[in-house]
């Protein structure tokens, strides 16, 4: 009997040693300690025997149930722990992989970067920035502006109408007498946002688009602080060796009136044929001048006789294709994702 026992607890110590996994251990516990396994049974029966054998048989049967349970406690202790390692290396991440973009990041569209851009550039030289309405009155988008009657911007096939009197603003130069009308005197306002005009779209033309006005009234204001003004701008947006050029124009509520040309940086830095200003060596960005003196008639407090102006009306599409040397508008508005992501 105690051979017996001698070899079952020698099989149940090479059941445990073969047991790789946590169920194979516990069919082996079943196997050599369960309840109806030999071992617990002999023990069981140990009370059976006649005394002599009983003594011998007890020991030893009790001997090999502790080395096959203490057997056991190891094991399991040894594979849980190569469970668990292998469970990490399983379930591993490894952080240094890149993300999958589920959740593409967003930017600023191109327009509203540009436009954010040159809000800031005013407000460091001391304008202060303003909203205004798209849906404008006749009286601001044209009359106040000095625009004669017969003005035909007026027309229909130019100009979107609402309702009677009431125009999507054409430009941003409404905003001039808004700016004059909520305060008093000295102005420096820019201001920002969209514009309709009745255009076929084509290179350098759509029918929405960006302006950003600026306004500067005071005593003893030149067209020499415009020009210093705009150079500032020009130099900040297109880089710090750029010039401007006024050249003489005509516009209803400025005089004199003047387009502002800003040397072209594309050609400046190579000698190619410049694809950004056609050669010209030079890029038409805005419309300016100094304030008619007749807009102070619209606004009470301002005294023509005192007072002073400039003000100018810039192309936000206009500029950003420039700096962009983008060919065409038009490519603004498409919104194509593979076109919008070159930019911000
Ligand atoms: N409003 C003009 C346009 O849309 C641009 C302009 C010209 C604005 C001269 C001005 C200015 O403020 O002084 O064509």
């Amino acid at each position: 009997m105690i051979d017996r026992i001698t070899e079952l607890q020698a099989e149940g110590e090479a059941a445990i040693a073969a047991a790789t996994a946590t169920p194979a251990l516990e069919e082996a516990r079943i196997a050599y300690l369960g309840r109806k396994a030999e071992l617990p049974n002999l023990l069981r029966g140990v009370a059976q025997l006649p005394p002599e054998e009983r003594g011998a048989v007890g020991r030893a049967a009790n001997e090999a149930r502790k080395a096959l349970e203490a057997a056991i406690e190891a094991r399991q202790s040894q594979l849980a722990s190569s469970e668990l390692e292998a469970k990490l290396v399983e379930d591993a991440v490894d952080v240094t992989l890149p993300g999958s973009p589920a959740w593409p990041v967003g930017r600023l569209h191109v327009i509203t970067a540009m436009r954010r851009e040159i809000e800031d550039i005013f407000l460091g030289l001391g304008f202060r920035v303003a909203e205004g309405p798209e849906i404008e009155t006749v009286y601001y988008n044209f009359d106040a502006l000095n625009h004669s009657p017969q003005h035909p911007s007026r027309l229909k096939s130019d100009t979107f109408y609402t309702t009677e009197g009431a125009v999507l603003r054409t430009h941003t130069s409404p905003m001039q007498i808004r700016a004059m009308r909520a305060g008093p005197p000295p102005v420096y306002m820019a201001s920002a946002g969209r514009c309709y005009r009745r255009d076929t779209p084509d290179a350098t033309h759509t029918a929405m688009f960006t302006q950003i006005e600026g306004l500067a009234v005071d005593r003893g204001l030149s067209l020499a602080h415009l020009k210093g003004t705009l150079l500032g701008f020009a130099r900040e947006v297109f880089g710090s060796d750029r010039e401007v050029r006024l050249r003489p124009h005509f516009f209803p509520f400025t005089e004199p009136s003047v387009e502002v040309d800003v040397s072209c940086f594309n050609c400046a830095r190579d000698g190619s044929p410049c694809r950004v200003c056609r050669a010209e060596g030079w890029v038409e960005i805005l419309g300016a001048g100094m304030v008619d003196p007749n807009l102070f008639d619209h606004v009470e407090g301002y005294d023509k006789e005192e007072l002073t102006g400039y003000a100018w009306g810039m192309g936000v599409e206009r500029i950003a294709a420039a700096r962009h040397a983008v060919p065409d508008i038009r490519m603004l508005w498409e919104n194509d994702l593979r076109f919008m992501e070159q930019f911000g």
